[in-house]
């Protein structure tokens, strides 16, 4: 995607310097457009954890050459175990992390030790070009999707109206994003789509994020607070609520930023399609009951307590908005159970949020689970 004409994904290798790659700092995204450079895996690890880069694939991706940097320090099997243990345990919800890892391990275990950096490199770079590839795939098959909504709206309604939480766009994966794939295309063809952004506290991810990403490619959206949801769709507002996800689990459950059960609450309650996007990356295979089974990540009480913005100088600065001492919960993610989905789109099209539905889609991948 592009900023201010020039296109970027979010994460790239420097062009003279192959063992440093680049990330959007996105603790400062939209006022401040800072490029941070990463060398080693401790700065990955800093990364990830304090969410200079954020969003499932994203996060899988920057730790895939997080591993890279790893290995041109130790490259033996002990280095290759400890930096994949490590760098697993830097987020614990989003699959995709665990999965990019143990994608690296598999390709490098049975290489020499010598040849495992450059390998890595060359693996961390095919999987971020998959996932671009992927994700434009999802958009396609959301497109076609939101055409046929489209196709059945109501006489003289003038636009698609979509809502989203948090943020699934670009930013969030290598390029294109997941939610956000869709809605860029029926954009670009023409299709007169509308997007309720979610606020998404606490830490804003849908009013800092998604709104910057809409706002850059020219796509109509409208910011609202994060409980308005139910009510736009008690008055016909929301044609289609899609979201990303960082985990999905074998029958369907889908863990998502906190918020993201009321929203499909309410959608259920009004008979509003509530479809999920995500490569099949996000899928744990491993797990079926995602209200019991996922680890919920638990973040710093500071995030409610306190919110984000500028200072009269234009500096980014933090506000309490609690009285001092007040305790504060921050439950980072939920699980949607897949009775309440109504579809999931993947990069091989669309199936119900089921076992049976996934499995149809990817009977190669529930084999070697
Ligand atoms: O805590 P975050 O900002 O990493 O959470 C991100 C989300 O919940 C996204 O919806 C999800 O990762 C899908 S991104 C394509």
């Amino acid at each position: 995607m592009k900023i201010d004409g020039i296109p970027y994904r979010s994460v790239w290798r420097d062009a003279t310097d192959p063992r440093c790659v680049h990330i959007f700092d996105q603790t400062r995204l939209p006022w401040t457009i800072d490029i941070l450079d990463l060398r080693t895996q401790d700065a990955v690890a800093h990364a990830i954890r304090s969410m200079q880069v954020r969003g499932a694939p994203l996060i899988g991706a920057v730790a895939a050459y997080g591993l890279a940097f790893a290995m041109n320090k130790d490259p033996s099997d002990s280095g290759l175990r400890k930096a994949a243990e490590e760098l697993v345990e830097t987020r614990p919800t989003a699959i995709n992390l665990r999965w990019a890892i143990e994608r690296m391990v598999a390709a490098l275990s049975a290489l020499p030790a010598a040849s495992r950096a450059q390998a890595a490199y060359d693996e961390a770079d095919a999987l971020c070009d998959e996932d671009v590839a992927v994700n434009e795939s999802i958009g396609r098959h959301g497109l076609a999707l939101f055409e046929d909504l489209w196709a059945r709206r109501r006489p003289g309604q003038e636009r698609l109206n979509i809502l989203t939480h948090c943020n699934a766009g670009w930013i969030a994966t290598v390029d294109w994003g997941t939610a956000l794939a869709p809605i860029y295309m029926a954009h670009d063809k023409g299709l007169p789509v509308h997007v309720w952004v979610d606020e998404t506290r606490p830490r804003n991810q849908g009013g800092l994020l998604t709104a910057w990403e809409l706002g850059a490619h020219g796509v109509p959206h409208t910011l609202v607070a994060d409980n308005a949801g139910g009510h736009l769709m008690q008055h016909g507002q929301v044609d289609l609520v899609i979201v990303g996800t960082d985990r999905v689990t074998r029958q369907g459950d889908v863990a998502n930023k906190i918020g993201t059960y009321l929203k499909a609450l309410a959608a259920h309650d009004n008979n509003v399609p509530f479809w999920v996007a995500l490569p099949s990356s996000t899928i744990d295979w491993r797990v079926t009951d995602g209200v019991r089974e996922i680890p919920i990540e638990e973040r710093s009480p500071d995030e409610v307590t306190h919110v984000g913005g500028l200072d009269e100088r234009g500096h980014p600065a933090r506000v309490r908005v609690t009285p001092q001492g007040t305790f504060a919960a921050n439950p980072a993610f939920d699980v949607t159970p897949a009775r309440l989905v109504s579809g999931l789109l993947t990069e091989r099209g669309a199936c119900e949020a089921s076992m049976s539905g996934l499995a149809r889609l990817f009977p190669d991948l529930v084999q070697s689970a």
